[in-house]
């Protein structure tokens, strides 16, 4: 892959005691990192979006945990675990619609009660080491979408893509922008088209960055303009990420992401959805059971704005995600392979449930 990304975007720090991120509200403008070990610090990260992405936000979960279960002070295994319990029930209320969350969390969890005859220290070790094994596993797993996802681009001169699932929204390589990576570091010059994704820009302040450190021929567009470049030809094909895939196929991604859902299936052009399998669902029938977060008015009406640009108290509607149905997806691409139509029987058949 390419050399821009071999930094982790989240990680456990140097002396192994904190959770360390990049700071994804200061780019593109600024290179900023942050360390913490208060479990407050790592959910007001989550809920600010200092880190966001439905991967990174896993992982950053279970080495947040991890590092502030390193702190407990407990005399037995009775009270490490009532504390424990407490700080990860808090952590998944930080946001709702990103399944890696509660995923991660529940692992912990898991570790927790598998190393109940230890003492705390023996307990808190686990928890590091578990943490550092989800980061690893999601470095795997991305470099396996990228792998999975190559082929389907080949004679591909231009893709589209929504919101950033690439390495700021993993640890390393991202879902939706691995196979552009692996791409470019075979030869083959595909250019972006990236929505700059309102209300956030999370396209233009972190996709469009982020590709265009690693040299990737990057096009900025506003979300409104993604018809007209279809219609132009100038698209063979869109991948997006996805925050929760539903057992029947339903994506939830970032807002924006069933329309252009439609539009592709409009203008003829594929549709693909890559997701590693920590963000597929089973347990979550259709996209109708997923809770889709609401975000407050001022993300729309002042967030990059010198004056307000709207009038005081409008009413704002402003869901941080839709659900694009199953049958308009393409292909689920994932690490587990190409996932094709039927998606319902064929995840089941990938993932079980
Ligand atoms: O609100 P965000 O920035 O956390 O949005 C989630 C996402 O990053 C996107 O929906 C992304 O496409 C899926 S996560 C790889």
């Amino acid at each position: 892959m390419a050399e821009q990304n071999d930094f982790r975007t989240v990680s456990l720090d140097k002396t192994g005691t904190k959770l360390r991120i990049i700071d994804q509200t200061k780019l593109p403008n600024s290179v900023v990192w942050l360390e913490m070990d208060e479990i407050e610090q790592v959910w007001q990260a989550i809920r600010t979006l200092a880190v966001r992405g439905a991967p990174a936000i896993g992982v950053a979960a279970a080495t947040g945990l991890a590092v502030a279960s390193a702190k407990i002070r407990a005399k037995d295994f009775a009270e490490f675990y009532q504390q424990f319990c407490r700080m990860k029930a808090y952590l998944a209320t930080a946001r709702p619609t990103a399944v890696n969350l509660s995923w991660a969390l529940e692992r912990m969890k898991q570790v927790v009660l598998q190393n109940k005859m230890y003492d705390p220290i023996t307990i808190k070790g686990a928890l590091l080491t578990e943490a550092e094994a989800i980061a690893e596993e999601d470095i795997a797993r991305c470099r396996a979408i990228g792998q999975a996802g190559l082929p389907l681009l080949a004679g591909v001169r231009a893709v589209l893509t929504h919101c950033n699932a690439g390495r700021l929204a993993a640890v390393q390589y991202g879902t939706a922008l691995a196979p552009l990576y692996l791409a470019k570091e075979q030869g083959q010059d595909i250019r972006v088209f990236v929505d700059e994704t309102r209300p956030q820009l999370q396209g233009a302040r972190l996709t469009a960055w982020e590709l265009h450190e690693a040299g990737i021929e990057v096009t900025l567009l506003c979300d409104n303009m993604a018809a007209a470049v279809m219609a132009a030809g100038l698209v063979d094909a869109v991948i997006v990420g996805a925050d929760r895939v539903a057992a029947n196929g339903d994506v939830a991604n970032k807002i924006g992401t069933s329309g252009l859902a439609i539009m592709a299936e409009s203008f003829d052009i594929p549709f693909y959805v890559a997701a590693p399998g920590s963000t597929v669902d089973m347990a979550c029938q259709a996209g109708r059971d997923i809770v889709v977060e609401n975000r407050e008015a001022a993300e729309v009406t002042e967030l990059w704005y010198e004056q307000p640009m709207a009038p005081e108290g409008i009413d704002v509607f402003n869901p941080a995600f839709d659900i694009t149905p199953a049958g308009r997806i393409t292909a689920v691409i994932t690490d587990h392979g190409v996932i094709g139509q039927p998606l319902a029987e064929n995840l089941a058949a990938a993932f079980g449930g």
